[in-house]
């Protein structure tokens, strides 16, 4: 389709709007800022080692090294996209505070700029471990209306905030920084695909309305942890790995990248089911993935896909959020598997569990 046929971003945000007639357009301007943060860390990572963000050359190296909340080591570019995703948005009177996986404590607009309605959460570079190994890694960013105190009162926001289920985010989605630059989004009313036009740096709408197709033949989840693994779980990979001679019926076939965002991609794409489920590695955490700025983003868009995200046991969009950095245990992807794995999670828990080859012919077992 030539160019000139395309939908940009802006057309996209602005025909949205167009089924609310009262709407401010604060949330297109907000999508938008957000969009041009993303664009910025995409040039970054697309540097690479020239652009002394991997702190290779020793100069003007940005502060890492760190550790955050969760006790991660941060990478410059993690600390790069974080300031990036700040700069670009605390100016523009939309936002009540911000949250990421980077700071401990919700950031608050400073008394310079206006406060606006909404709070903006996100992880500003998922998978980042895979940043000096050219792997795609990608931005998350989830959000929600501030509640109406904050915006009437324009006092400081709280971590409590913050903790609303992910059922009510406003708008969701991430940005995917590999061979191609995309943005998903939804605003609540489907997914749609923009691929960066670098000639133009626009966002172009290439994948509207995206579907998770409801089956697949392949799950996602780092089996090193297996002996970690809870019994339901086990289950469903014993059941996949056993293939066409197990109670499946049919081959499956596996994939890890260790980023989330570039996981959740090629399930949109293509159809899947990813897995960091709640395991037994250590009891403090539930859990890899942070529920508010990974979890429950990436399941908004799984959701308003057709597809599905849940903890293992309950839809993760139903989930009350107990803390800013809370872990839990993600399953997300193909409806009918990811229905399957909470079924398994709710029959009882016995040896025989419906599955020959669970306790007797178990690759996995303990
Ligand atoms: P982040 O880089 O934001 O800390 O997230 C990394 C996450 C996620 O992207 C990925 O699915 C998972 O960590 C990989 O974990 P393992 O290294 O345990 O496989
Ligand atoms: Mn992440
Ligand atoms: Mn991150």
């Amino acid at each position: 389709m030539p160019l000139s046929h395309r939908w940009t971003l802006t057309r996209y945000l602005i025909e949205e709007r167009r089924r609310f007639p009262g709407a401010s357009g604060d949330l297109n301007a907000l999508i938008l800022d957000i969009s041009l943060a993303c664009k910025a860390i995409a040039r970054i990572v697309a540097f690479g080692s020239l652009g002394d963000s991997l702190g290779t050359t020793g100069v003007a190296e940005p502060a890492g090294g760190a550790t955050n909340v969760q006790g991660e080591v941060q990478k410059p570019l993690d600390v790069m996209s974080n300031e990036i995703f700040i700069r670009m948005n605390e100016w523009s009177g939309h936002l009540a505070g911000l949250a990421s996986e980077e700071m401990d404590e919700p950031k608050q607009v400073p008394s310079a700029f206006p406060r606006g309605k909404y709070l903006l959460v996100f992880d500003p570079l998922d998978g980042s471990s895979n940043i000096d190994v050219n792997v795609s890694v990608g931005s998350v960013f989830s959000i929600l209306r501030a509640p109406a105190d904050v915006v009437d009162s324009g006092r400081d926001v709280t971590e409590a905030d913050f903790l609303q289920p992910g059922a009510t985010q406003v708008a969701a989605g991430y940005a995917i920084y590999g061979p191609v630059t995309m943005l998903v989004l939804s605003v609540g009313n489907g997914v749609a695909g923009f691929t960066l036009n670098p000639n133009l740096g626009e966002f172009v709408l290439t994948h509207p309305n995206l579907k998770v197709p409801e089956d697949t033949h392949e799950f996602a989840i780092n089996t090193s942890n297996s002996r970690f693994w809870e019994p339901p779980v086990k289950r469903y990979v014993d059941e996949c790995l056993a293939g066409k001679t197990g109670p499946r019926g049919k081959d499956f076939n596996m994939r890890w990248i260790a980023s989330m965002v570039a996981e959740a991609h090629r399930i949109l794409m293509r159809g899947g089911v990813f897995m960091y489920p709640r395991d037994t590695k250590d009891p403090a955490k539930p859990g890899r993935l942070r529920l508010l700025y990974e979890a429950n983003p990436i399941g908004f868009v799984m959701e308003q896909a057709g597809g599905r995200a849940s903890t293992g046991r309950q839809p993760m969009l139903g989930v009350k959020p107990s803390s800013l950095h809370q872990r839990i245990g993600l399953v997300f992807g193909s409806r009918n598997e990811v229905e399957r794995i909470e079924r398994y999670h709710h029959e009882p828990a016995t040896r025989d569990n419906g599955s020959p080859l669970f306790a007797e012919r178990s690759l996995f077992r303990d």
